[in-house]
């Protein structure tokens, strides 16, 4: 049976002037690291066409990892016109959200002077903030666009019909929506969220695609997790095909993701280098209708009607 043709050209986000290679980097995990052991990570994604790098204001604790890439970026200051910058407001660990107008502008300040740039690419809503009308989220969105201090707006953890309350108040499409998805975590792909990401020409970003790192068990440490006997079943898979395809089986889980009509692109949590560099194996893998819903139906834990 026929591949299913993964597009290697660059994904526009949205139906913004914004391109990015089809993987991206998240730095989540970064904190912690050195600025010269996090400048080796940005630059192995660098290095293999990774160039959108995702952020957000809580990642590290307190603008930890924000603080860090800023210092390295600092060090390396080509390398911000080779990259879009992603970060995220709006989590505040204990309240636990907040997209009042105030603290979205202050946190695209704060994120700002961390990462040491003039402009954040693409700034997104972490989480749905149940007490904020989606008006005074627009508003203060757009405020940050005309100040030049973003140039795309996304959302993150949004249902659809969020996403959509968003979307009407706001004068320009919303680029981009970022639920997790994975092969371990499937509802992004039946519950509506991609459905309107092609409905509306936006853009999916993938969080935790090895599913926070259960995806790289082996098969009897993820028959010790929870749901341990479909977990296994699904590595099995994936290995199986990983065999095939002379890949590792994070490339056959990146390819899963890459393979969707949506045109997701997976953010990688990675913090090996080679891991990072050899993600783009993804590019290279073949699966054929039969491995992707194989896949599916073994995460699932039951065939498709
Ligand atoms: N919007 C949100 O609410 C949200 C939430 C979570 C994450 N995110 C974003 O998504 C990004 C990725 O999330 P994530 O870090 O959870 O991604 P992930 O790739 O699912 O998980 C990364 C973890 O899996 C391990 N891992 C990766 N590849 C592996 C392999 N081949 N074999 C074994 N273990 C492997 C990594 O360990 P090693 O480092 O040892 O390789 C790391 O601990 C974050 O950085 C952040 O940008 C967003």
């Amino acid at each position: 049976m026929e591949a299913i043709a993964i597009d290697r050209s660059p994904r526009r986000l949205g139906q913004s002037s914004l391109h990015a290679f089809p993987i991206a980097y998240g730095c989540w995990r970064l904190a912690g690291s050195d600025v010269a052991a996090a400048g080796r990570k940005i630059e192995a994604a660098l290095e293999v066409g990774i160039d959108l790098f995702d952020h957000a204001d809580i990642y590290g604790g307190a603008g930890a990892a924000e603080e860090l890439f800023g210092k390295a970026l600092a060090a390396t200051p080509e390398w911000r016109q080779r990259m879009l910058i992603a970060t995220k407001c709006g989590i505040i660990p204990g309240v636990p959200y907040d997209s009042s107008r105030a603290h979205i502008l202050g946190s695209a300040e704060n994120s700002l002077r961390r990462l040491q740039t003039d402009v954040i690419d693409l700034f997104q809503i972490h989480r749905p903030d149940l007490l904020a009308h989606p008006a005074e989220v627009a508003g203060a969105l757009v405020t940050l666009r005309e100040q030049g201090k973003i140039r795309e707006v996304g959302v993150s953890n949004f249902t659809p019909a969020k996403f959509a309350a968003l979307q009407a108040h706001l004068p320009f499409p919303i680029a981009t929506n970022q639920p997790e998805l994975s092969p371990w975590f499937l509802d992004p792909f039946v519950d509506g969220t991609l459905d309107q990401c092609m409905q509306l020409e936006v853009t999916p970003l993938a969080w935790s695609p090895m599913a926070g790192g259960r995806l790289g068990l082996s098969q009897d440490d993820a028959r010790a997790e929870a749901d341990g006997e479909r977990l296994a079943a699904t590595i099995a898979i994936l290995d199986e095909l990983a065999l095939r395809e002379g890949v590792d089986r994070a490339a056959v889980v990146l390819a899963f993701l890459l393979a969707h009509p949506a045109g997701v692109i997976p953010i990688v949590g990675t913090q090996r280098e080679p891991r990072i560099r050899g993600s783009v194996r993804a590019l290279d893998v073949q699966l054929s209708r039969i491995d992707w819903y194989a896949i599916f139906q073994a995460a699932l834990g039951a065939p498709l009607p």
